[in-house]
């Protein structure tokens, strides 16, 4: 079966390559760290990053949706190249970036949900909701890990995410179960523009 949906192609096959771009990059930065809980916490988040990836390929494989050789490249380098400069950056640089892709990852997830929704298919909406939260659980982890530090306010001010803002508006504390999660990322930037993750990013 095909999809007839390119923004959903389109998304589907940029967050494949874009998993790989954050498990090599979390690769980096679980390596930069020295305390102990953090390398654990991180790791844990890479390999989230891995099963993503897999389960994302895996509904791709149903409707013969190739990974885009392009997007594996840009991604593979992407990754690398954040990875490598864990090791320079210090500690607050990293957690904050991660923090704030990963706020605008969440989106991602139910936007394809309801991009699914709009051709019929409701039988990932599980498995998508799931991911969707599993990032947002990783951007609240950054959020709490930036706690008190001092750089916060001033970065929060310049890229828009920090303590009190979000790219999503996912509530961890009161999360909706799948059914009513199809009102969530509305006003999203990704929404209807079918470049998920690239069109999250600042601004
Ligand atoms: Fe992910
Ligand atoms: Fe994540």
């Amino acid at each position: 079966m095909n999809l007839h949906h390119p923004q959903l192609v389109k998304l589907l096959q940029l967050a494949y390559s874009a998993e790989k771009a954050a498990a090599f990059a979390y690769i980096g930065h679980a390596g930069s760290v020295k305390n102990l809980d953090e390398k654990v916490a991180i790791k844990q988040i890479e390999e989230d990053e891995w099963r993503h990836r897999e389960t994302v390929l895996s509904i791709m494989s149903q409707y013969d949706i190739p990974p885009s050789r392009y997007n594996e490249l840009k991604y593979h380098i992407i990754g690398r190249t954040i990875s490598a400069s864990c090791y320079v950056i210090g500690w607050f640089m990293p957690y904050y970036f991660a923090g704030r892709l990963e706020s605008g990852n969440v989106c991602e997830y139910f936007i394809m949900m309801r991009y699914f929704n709009e051709i019929g298919i409701t039988e990932h909406d599980e498995a998508l909701y799931e991911m969707g939260m599993k990032e947002k659980e990783h951007e609240v982890y950054f959020q709490e890990s930036l706690q008190g530090s001092r750089l916060l306010p001033l970065f929060e001010k310049i890229f828009g995410w920090g303590n009190k803002r979000s790219l999503n508006d996912v509530d961890w504390a009161n999360k909706s179960p799948v059914e009513s999660s199809k009102g969530y990322c509305q006003h999203s930037k990704a929404n209807g523009a079918g470049e998920g993750r690239k069109r999250m990013r600042p601004g």
